[in-house]
């Protein structure tokens, strides 16, 4: 089959699309995929760079996928020509024409979707979705400061933020307010005006009951200054955990964990038209390169797909 493989750990241009064994028909517990679309994010970079540890190269990346299931064990929950979305994280094996994915991490994918849409939600949004509902237990009414609102998980965070029926504030480049506005943002602030933060805390001046933080860095050290006394802190950044909060503020920083039950809650989500992935750009297999490239330049807007089969 066709794949893309890490042929070392050097960054993106250890990449190369080439012949690589098809998987063996899945085990108990395992599902094989004709995979359509794979989505690609920073973790991608991140792993082809040496970021992982436990990752050794050559390895297919591709951590996120929609396609046809090919085979799967009797009595499996999804079943051959069912169109699905799955996670492989960590493993990888999305960017290639066949994927063995674990049976507790694939689930039929929304109707309403076509497969690139369905490739570019299930990290973004599985992480959204565990961020703001699970870890932040975000109600109606509660008000909710998301950073990198406009990237792959951010548009997802908006969109399951208003769904819940929360005020969503959301930080961004300018060129992004409108389209943060579109999904469902009331409040849009720009990350490069040194007074932004001080824009939230006039605009909610009691203070955000939740931040979710898609950024870390100088974004995220301005955003806590704007939770309430008492209000809680979400981080995905991985690197660069939560430290000690003051105001009574209680934080986590969590690795998302993407499964079957909340591949399902957001097809809940699509199918009510409360979440729709925005997709930038589709890139053909043979073009991966290109595809990670717009990624680590930092500035998606919503989700980069790579194109496996049509
Ligand atoms: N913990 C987990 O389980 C988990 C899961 C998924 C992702 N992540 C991590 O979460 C982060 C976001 O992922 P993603 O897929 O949403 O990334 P993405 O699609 O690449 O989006 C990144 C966003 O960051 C914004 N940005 C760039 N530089 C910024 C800065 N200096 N300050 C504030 N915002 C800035 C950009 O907004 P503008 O274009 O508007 O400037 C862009 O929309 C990445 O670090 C990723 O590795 C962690």
């Amino acid at each position: 089959m066709r794949a893309a493989v890490a042929q070392d750990l050097t960054g993106i241009d250890g990449l190369t699309v080439t012949e690589w064994p098809t998987p063996p028909e899945p085990a108990a517990g395992q599902v094989l995929v004709r995979v359509h679309c794979a989505g690609v994010g920073p973790w991608d970079v991140g792993m082809l760079s040496g970021g992982f540890p436990g990752l050794a190269a050559p390895f297919v990346p591709g951590q996120e996928l929609s396609g046809v299931v090919e085979a799967a064990e009797p009595g499996s929950e999804v079943q051959p020509g069912q169109r699905v979305y799955a996670t492989t994280f960590p493993t990888g094996g999305g960017l290639a024409e066949f994927a063995l994915v674990d049976s507790a991490r694939v689930a039929a994918m929304p109707a309403a979707l076509d497969f690139p849409e369905a490739a570019g939600l299930v990290i973004g949004a599985g992480t959204a979705y565990e961020g703001l509902i699970d870890k932040g237990r975000l109600r109606a009414g509660e008000t909710v400061l998301i950073t990198g609102a406009a990237g792959g998980v951010g548009s997802s965070a908006v969109q399951i933020a208003a769904a819940v029926g929360a005020r969503v504030l959301g930080v961004a480049s300018s060129g992004n307010h409108d389209y943060l506005r579109g999904l469902g943002a009331s409040d849009v602030f720009d990350y490069h005006d040194p007074e932004w933060a001080a824009q939230v805390r006039h605009a909610v001046p009691g203070g955000v009951d939740l931040l979710f933080d898609g950024t870390g860095g100088q974004t995220r050290d301005s955003a806590l200054t704007t939770i309430r006394d008492g209000g809680h802190a979400v981080s995905i950044i991985a690197q660069a955990p939560l430290g000690e909060l003051d105001r009574g503020i209680t934080g986590e920083t969590f690795a998302a964990h993407v499964d079957r039950q909340r591949l399902d809650a957001l097809s809940r989500l699509v199918q009510a038209g409360q979440l729709r992935p925005a997709i930038e750009a589709i890139f053909p297999l043979e073009h991966v390169h290109d595809a990670l490239a717009r990624v680590a330049g930092g500035h998606t807007r919503g989700k980069i797909v790579v194109q496996i089969a049509a």
